[in-house]
């Protein structure tokens, strides 16, 4: 999958990208992410792509040339993929989002800075809008890194193991359950003696229970939403029944 994206601090992405699983999904071609320094197409002598806005007001805009310029000389002038601008106006990025979005081969991400950007950039240019949370950043950048962390481990070989990101959080429409590891015991906690039992039928069915169990405790609104079975509905009747869902 190829991502291009537009970005006023190219400095930022290289050190997260060209570390542990993304560096890997590079180097095994299964993605490739195009950092493009927008300053690089503005034209005037010191390269501005910041102005003031018409009406006044507090602030800086993002201009409008150099972002068309740059996206144009890269994708062309019929760009044939999404162009996402990352901004808090956006709609709000999820596990949905990153799985509708994975289906493309390619996409553009452009990088919002100062106050906001140019109006014309939203209606002539982008195709989609998205933010990461109702929390406003400096930037588009660390959106646009999240975008392209969770997209990509959905890649098939990305993930060392092909159903890595079957049981995610969210993945199914619940929390994941408790994971455990080496030691059994540490420090007098155990850990639960049906995962030390090998029979995978009672561990899947506990782990389905945990799911259940913490997804009420902690976001019962997935709950609303989920794609839960007839049994899946008796547990969660017998879990409200226990009083204290712990
Ligand atoms: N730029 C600034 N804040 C943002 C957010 N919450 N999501 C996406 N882009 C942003």
């Amino acid at each position: 999958m190829e991502f291009d994206v537009f970005t006023l601090l190219p400095e930022v992405f290289p050190p997260y990208l060209n570390s542990s699983i993304l560096n890997r999904a590079s180097e095994h071609g299964l993605i490739d992410v195009r950092i493009h320094n927008i300053r690089d197409w503005a034209t005037d002598k010191h390269h501005v792509t910041d102005d003031e806005p018409y009406g006044g007001g507090g602030g800086m805009v993002m201009k409008v040339e150099p972002v068309f310029a740059a996206v144009e000389s890269v994708l062309g002038p019929e760009a044939g993929c999404p162009i996402i601008l990352l901004t808090p106006q956006g709609r709000v990025f999820s596990q949905k989002i990153a799985m509708e979005l994975v289906r493309n081969a390619h996409l553009a991400l452009i990088c919002g800075r100062y106050e906001g950007v140019d109006e014309r950039i939203r209606e002539h240019l982008v195709t989609d809008e998205i933010s990461i949370g109702d929390y406003v950043l400096t930037g588009g950048e660390l959106p646009a890194l999240i975008l392209i962390d969770a997209i990509s481990r959905l890649i098939p070989g990305v993930l060392g193991d092909p159903d890595g990101a079957m049981d995610d959080s969210h993945a199914t429409g619940l929390l994941e359950y408790p994971h455990y590891t080496r030691p059994a015991e540490f420090r007098g906690w155990d850990v639960p003696e049906i995962l030390l039992s090998g029979d995978h039928a009672k561990i899947q069915k506990w782990r389905r229970e945990q799911s259940l169990r913490r997804t009420l405790k902690r976001r019962p609104d997935l709950l609303e939403s989920a794609p839960l079975s007839e049994m899946d509905r008796k547990v969660l009747k017998k879990i409200e029944g226990e009083g204290g869902n712990s």
